[in-house]
């Protein structure tokens, strides 16, 4: 993890009051891995002392840049959606656990809500890179706030959901879930509680709903603990949760969920979980 500025090469609005922007901070791109995040400051002439914390949307590992992905939602977003190229922020990271993709999946199926996007788009990057198929499922409440799919590879079959129907499946992009459970190996999600709790229950009765038998290993040693990458590998689902954060680095303990195993701080044990460390009931 390192502190560095990042410079500013392009800025658009992609969807109404959310922006994607473009930095260079080759430092960061060449560890940073999907699904960790940066933690954010504006230069002091902005007046605002808080760090924000931002998925890492995309990475260009060979040009040495980022992007992040962002709401506008109080001062300090539409502080940062006026900047120029060429204007710096100070950058934290890469902070936070990476989704982890177990070597044999072939198949893997991103789910996001909303803003949620940003949270899961550098793994569809990373997962064609290295030969796997992608889908993504993307719910929102309307066309209007649908992540355009010209912002997304070619390769990847892209399945929206929206709450009124005006565009894709009407209804919540959980519906959408049980077409492609059978295909999927592994599946990561990003977006708000209650889709994240809705998909953790799904995929809790995946494997009665495939027939998937639970056979035992010769030999098999210990099975890994709750909260390992290797325990996280295996599950069929990950994700990744959204909490206003203070610190990032494990030490305010104003990022905390409920887990099964107690409190879980989404900036050092997240903020990507497998989906049955956390207790959903507690958390909602
Ligand atoms: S934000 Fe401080 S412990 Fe996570």
């Amino acid at each position: 993890m390192r502190l560095l500025e990042g410079e500013l090469l392009e800025s658009r609005e992609i969807l109404p009051r959310q922006w994607l922007q473009r930095y260079r901070a080759p430092w960061l791109a060449g560890g940073v891995r999907a699904g960790q995040f940066v933690h954010v400051r504006t230069p002091d002439y902005s007046g605002l002392v808080l760090r924000r914390p931002f998925s890492v949307n995309t990475v260009d590992r060979k040009q040495g840049e980022i992007s992040i992905h962002f709401r506008i939602e109080g001062k300090g977003t539409e502080w940062m959606a006026r900047l120029r190229p060429a204007d710096r922020l100070e950058m934290m990271g890469p902070l936070g656990r990476p989704f982890e993709v177990d070597p044999r999946s072939r198949h893997l199926l991103l789910i996001a809500g909303g803003l949620g996007m940003a949270g899961v788009r550098a793994l569809a990057d990373e997962a064609l890179a290295s030969g796997r198929q992608v889908a993504i499922l993307f719910g929102a409440r309307s066309a209007a706030e649908v992540y355009p799919s010209s912002l997304l590879p070619d390769e990847v079959e892209y399945v929206v959901a929206t709450d009124d129907g005006s565009l894709g499946h009407v209804g919540r992009v959980t519906d959408l879930l049980p077409a492609f459970e059978a295909w999927a190996d592994q599946a990561f999600a990003c977006g708000p509680e209650p889709m994240l709790a809705a998909l953790a229950t799904l995929a809790g009765g995946r494997d009665a709903r495939l027939g998937v038998a639970r056979l035992g290993r010769k030999g098999r040693s210990r099975p890994a603990g709750l909260g390992t990458p290797q325990a996280r590998r295996r599950s069929w689902l990950q994700v990744s949760m959204e909490q206003n954060m203070g610190c990032a680095v494990g030490a305010c303990l104003g990022c905390v969920v409920i887990g099964v195993k107690g409190p879980q701080r989404v900036c050092r044990e997240g903020p990507v979980f497998a989906a049955d460390e956390i207790d959903w009931e507690a958390s909602a």
